[in-house]
């Protein structure tokens, strides 16, 4: 199959996957309209073509939080990974590092934190979840910072988890789930081989230690509620910001109070998120959540943004938006899925030439030169 887009590598995740890991990648929360609305608000956006301005020499880097980064995307905390591709975070881990992107390791990862970092030739980013157990937060911290981790990513947008009725149907969470998964797994026997199910394992690597008797896999879904600690208040983020002495990113901010209020205790950055449209369905996709909160805090912090992200040209639409940075869910996670770590590289290569026409075609040679005005009047 040749793939040349995220929506072929989506084609192929879905081939090779189990249903009710293509459909815990893929789907939302409940009917699905602000997942839907995520990417159809960005498409949306059209681009002011402008012509015969020397566009010989396009430049994609830019630094973020200290470091170079020859894109301003890095790939996004994505739990599970390791399901999706054998040892699947040190494959996206070292794909990002060879094209000079972070690669952040969600805290509910199956390759855990040492595993990662000594497998990445490039140091990563790390993202935290508030876990009811504060010594046990305290320990991934020291964990994060002994590895080597540029970044903390804390995420803020799962006091509790959201309704996704796709898991519940696929067999991913609620009653005999294991029993389905296990049924769909063992009809994908390329996956079965790829990642390695049957011999070494499954668990999550950075979370074994509290997660009990069970694997975390056996109900998923049932093992966050229990875990997550939804009394969390900005005012605990105190105790974060003195534990962390790097760079502190909030994840998961979609209204301009709460990006103040990230600013307010000393945030390094906020990642403008609604998680993919896998919590509150019905909130406002990022792209239209993000302008407010560029023009709120963009002179205070680092303003990121994900979801709903397909191509280099929604990359470009964030930029122009008030981003300086873009995370990649879904768009990494079929291409690891699909192809491994070669599928991501491939991946970064689409959108790194996807953002050069773009960015040719709208008339500008670096990133400090996007802003609203490469957008059509209509849309600015
Ligand atoms: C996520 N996301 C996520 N975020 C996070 O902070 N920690 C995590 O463990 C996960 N896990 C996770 C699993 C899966 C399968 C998906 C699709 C997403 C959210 C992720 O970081 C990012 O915000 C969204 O994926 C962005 O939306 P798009 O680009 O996927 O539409």
């Amino acid at each position: 199959m040749i793939v040349s887009s995220t929506t072929d590598f989506r084609e192929a995740a879905r081939r090779k996957l189990p249903r009710f890991l293509f459909d815990y990648i893929d789907g939302g929360a409940y009917a699905e309209r602000t997942l839907a609305r995520n990417v159809s608000d960005l498409a949306d956006l059209s681009l002011r073509q402008r012509v015969l301005k020397d566009v010989s020499h396009v430049d994609l880097s830019t630094t973020l939080f200290g470091h170079y980064q020859a894109l301003p995307v890095a790939l996004a905390p994505v739990g599970l990974t390791g399901m999706y591709a054998r040892r699947g975070e040190c494959q996206a881990a070292k794909a990002a590092a060879a094209k000079g992107v972070p690669f952040c390791l969600s805290t509910v990862s199956v390759c855990d934190l040492a595993e990662v970092s000594k497998a990445s030739p490039a140091p990563i980013w790390f993202q935290l979840y508030v876990l009811r157990d504060r010594a046990f937060m305290r320990d991934l911290l020291a964990k994060a910072a002994d590895a080597g981790a540029t970044a903390l990513v804390f995420t803020v947008d799962m006091p509790v988890p959201g309704a996704r009725y796709r898991d519940a149907h696929s067999g991913m969470s609620g009653p005999n789930a294991a029993a389905r998964r296990l049924m769909q797994a063992v009809f994908k026997p390329s996956w079965a081989w790829d990642v390695g199910v049957m011999g070494r394992p499954h668990t999550l690597g950075n979370v074994a230690p509290v997660l009990g008797a069970n694997s975390g896999l056996e109900d998923f879904m049932g093992w966050l509620g229990a875990n997550f600690d939804p009394s969390i208040q900005w005012k605990d983020l105190d105790w974060i910001r003195d534990q962390w002495k790097g760079p502190l990113i909030i994840k998961g901010v979609l209204d301009p109070e709460d990006a103040k209020a990230a600013a307010d205790i000393g945030a390094d950055g906020i990642v403008v998120s609604n998680h993919g449209g896998r919590q509150l369905d019905g909130v406002l996709s990022s792209a239209r959540a993000l302008p407010d909160i560029a023009e709120a805090v963009g002179d205070k912090l680092t303003v990121l943004a994900d979801s709903g992200v397909r191509s280099g040209l929604d990359v470009v639409r964030m930029l122009a938006l008030g981003a300086k940075g873009v995370l990649l869910g879904r768009a990494f996670i079929y291409a690891l899925a699909a192809r491994g770590g070669p599928g991501v590289s491939q991946l970064l290569d689409l959108i790194e030439k996807e953002m050069r026409v773009a960015m040719a075609l709208t008339g500008v040679n670096s990133l400090a030169e996007i802003d609203r005005s490469i957008l059509a009047k209509v849309d600015r």
